[in-house]
């Protein structure tokens, strides 16, 4: 298996990746579009299409040929301060428990760190992410902004970070967008 950067020819292979993943998975977006893929894999084509895609932060898993694996972290804010959002983080389930989702992990946070961000927030189980260094965002002074997120919102902070990155996080358009359109199908 091999990591590296997401390709513009990637982007079907990428959406099929994080649909298989979703499917089934203990928590996963309502489906948007009309062949059921659940929303995630319609918010990686959002992201892609939205200011807040930074295409050095997106990479793929491959084994051989085949895309198994996917994450992004894209432009977000803590009050004023830039920050970075992670996700979705898609493993196909037949490469899952092999070591695909951690690596692709510490390759976007590495990256970020290289690049000078100076924290990542996600939505996520804590179960998983806190081996990466993730901690709830309250120990850094970071709000979800809705307290039904509280249990699920976690922060890392990178090389850059500094105490005075606090407040309200705010994720990029298309999270909303993604929300807004599953609100007017129900
Ligand atoms: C979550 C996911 C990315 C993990 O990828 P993976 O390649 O299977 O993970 P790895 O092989 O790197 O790590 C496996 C370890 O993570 C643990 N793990 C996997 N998913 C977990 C979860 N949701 N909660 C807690 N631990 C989890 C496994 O138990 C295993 O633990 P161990 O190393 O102690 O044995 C993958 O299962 C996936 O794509 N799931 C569906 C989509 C999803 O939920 N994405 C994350 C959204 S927050």
């Amino acid at each position: 298996m091999l990591i590296r950067r997401e390709l513009p020819s990637d982007a079907a292979a990428v959406r099929a990746v994080t649909a298989a993943a979703f499917t089934g998975a203990q928590y996963s977006a309502p489906p948007i579009e009309p062949d059921g893929a659940p929303g995630e894999a319609t918010l990686v084509g959002l992201l892609r299409a939205d200011r807040c895609w930074i295409p050095g932060l997106a990479f793929v898993a491959c084994a051989g040929d085949d895309v198994v694996g996917h994450v992004v972290c894209t432009r977000a804010r803590v009050g004023e301060h830039p920050a970075l959002v992670l996700g979705p983080l898609s493993v196909h389930p037949d490469h899952q428990q092999t070591g695909v989702g951690s690596a692709l992990v510490h390759t976007v946070l590495g990256a970020a760190d290289a690049s000078g961000e100076p924290v990542v927030v996600l939505v996520g189980d804590p179960g998983y992410y806190s081996r990466f260094g993730f901690v709830p965002g309250s120990s850094w002074g970071i709000e979800p902004g809705d307290p039904a997120l509280e249990r699920f919102f976690q922060v890392r902070a990178l090389s850059a970070y500094e105490p005075s990155l606090r407040g309200l996080f705010a994720a990029p358009a298309p999270f909303g967008a993604l929300e807004d359109m599953a609100d007017a199908l129900s």
